[in-house]
């Protein structure tokens, strides 16, 4: 059996990592993840209202949604916000509430405080990714979503293989390459009032997934509609 208590990475390699990405982030990992961001935020805007953006980087996604939705910006590497902060100013983003250099798994916004929790290629770069996970929970409102772009390990096969062999090289730069569904699974079931509602593949090559889950009551865009009732 896997044992998910012991952590694989750790936060000072996490911050040295990301001090060494900050000045070609968007250069080497813009167009690549370009997809998966657009589908995070399409599903995000759906929701709309105030959103949380935790690993927001560089904040590449922010000029992307629509300017009637309050974001806020949270990252643990202060090299990486920066170029988010240059950003904001550049494109002129008064929806930005605040960006701050802050650790995912201990959010200091309290509970309930958005309408949705988008982290895109964070997840398997935390060391405790399930606490993190508690976390986006305990800040969503009833009826948010916690709206992921994440990477799915394989289970079998050459990328498994490939992934292991990987693995050690991945943690210096700064993420995981092998992360298991069971784990998303997992961690949804023993989460009060948290449901899967969506895991579609997504490029490169179907490694990454966005995946959303809904607190509480229905979603907006889950629930069914109804009928428009007659007048009279
Ligand atoms: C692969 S980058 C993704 C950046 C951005 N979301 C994007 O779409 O390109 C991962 C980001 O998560 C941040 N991060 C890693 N661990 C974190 C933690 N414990 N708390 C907050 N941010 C973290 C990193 O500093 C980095 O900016």
């Amino acid at each position: 059996m896997t044992d998910f208590s012991r952590t694989d990475l750790d936060k000072e390699t996490i911050t040295k990592a990301y001090a060494r990405w900050a000045p070609v982030y968007d250069l080497v990992f813009g167009p690549v993840f370009e997809r998966g961001r657009h589908a995070a935020i399409a599903a995000a805007s759906r929701i709309g209202g105030r959103i949380l953006e935790v690993g927001v980087g560089t904040g590449i996604s922010l000029p992307e949604y629509d300017r009637c939705h309050r974001l806020c910006g949270v990252d643990i590497s202060e090299p990486m916000l920066r170029k988010a902060q240059e950003r904001v100013k550049e494109f002129g983003l008064t929806n930005v509430e605040g960006l701050w250099v802050m650790d995912a798994e201990h959010l200091s916004f309290p509970d309930a405080s958005f309408d949705v929790v988008v982290a895109q290629y964070v997840v398997t770069t935390v060391p405790n990714p399930e606490a993190t996970l508690d976390e986006f929970a305990r800040v969503l409102k009833p009826g948010g979503e916690i709206v992921l772009v994440s990477r799915v390990g394989a289970e079998v096969g050459l990328r498994r293989t490939l992934e292991k062999w990987f693995a050690p090289a991945a943690r210096k730069l700064g993420w995981r390459t092998e992360f298991s569904w069971e784990r998303y699974a997992r961690w949804a079931e023993r989460t009060q009032d948290v449901r899967l509602v969506e895991r579609r593949a997504m490029p490169p090559f179907g490694h990454f997934s966005l995946i959303r889950f809904a607190k509480g009551v229905e979603s907006a865009v889950d629930r069914p509609r109804q009928p428009a009732r007659a007048a009279g």
